[in-house]
């Protein structure tokens, strides 16, 4: 399939996305089943993870969303940029970060610093993707969907120069 210049073949199907979603769904509707915890979605990739996983979340729970940038292209810039921030108190609230990729980790390691200062009374860390070999800032990760080369992906939210994120499947750069 052609996005723009460049060419992408499956990764992962809707249905093994899915699958997985409602594995870590089911996890965390236990593991916060006595509690009321907060969702923060990372816009923008991360808004169909979120949608999916909320779904299967079985308790009482509220979500949010924020937006930061540090994507152009196919690689980070390098600049983290808060473009929607958070409106509520988080002081005391139990976190849990619906991330799409971790990539160089840039993103959520700021993120997670900037909302420890808020003294919410955990953080759990969620990623949909994770790409082991391109990290480059510490970060922890309780929940990873599934660990992917470090190749450019797109789909299910994830997108290249805007384009893809409606795409069921998960879809990776074709080598050639
Ligand atoms: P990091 O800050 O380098 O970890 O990058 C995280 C953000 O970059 C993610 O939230 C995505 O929005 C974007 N990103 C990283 N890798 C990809 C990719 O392969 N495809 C699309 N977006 C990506
Ligand atoms: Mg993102």
């Amino acid at each position: 399939m052609q996005i723009h210049d460049l060419n992408f073949q499956l990764l992962l199907s809707a249905t093994q996305i899915l699958c997985r979603v409602q594995e870590i769904a089911a996890q965390l509707s236990d593991q916060y089943k006595t509690k009321c915890p907060l969702f923060i979605s990372i816009l923008n990739g991360a808004f169909v993870f979120a949608a999916d996983l909320i779904k299967s979340y079985s308790g009482p729970c509220e979500i949010t969303f924020v937006k930061i940038q540090s994507y152009s292209g196919t690689s980070s810039s390098g600049i983290l940029q808060t473009v929607l921030g958070l409106e509520q108190s988080i002081e005391g609230r139990d976190l849990i970060i619906l991330e799409d990729i971790v990539d160089s980790g840039k993103t959520l390691h700021f993120f997670i610093d900037s909302l420890q200062q808020q003294k919410p009374h955990s953080i759990c860390t969620v990623s949909l993707l994770y790409k082991p070999n391109a990290i480059q800032f510490p970060i922890h990760l309780d929940y990873v969907g599934f660990e992917i080369a470090n190749d450019f992906v797109i789909g299910y939210g994830l997108d290249y120069n805007g384009l893809g994120r409606n795409l069921p499947d998960l879809h990776v750069l074709a080598q050639n």
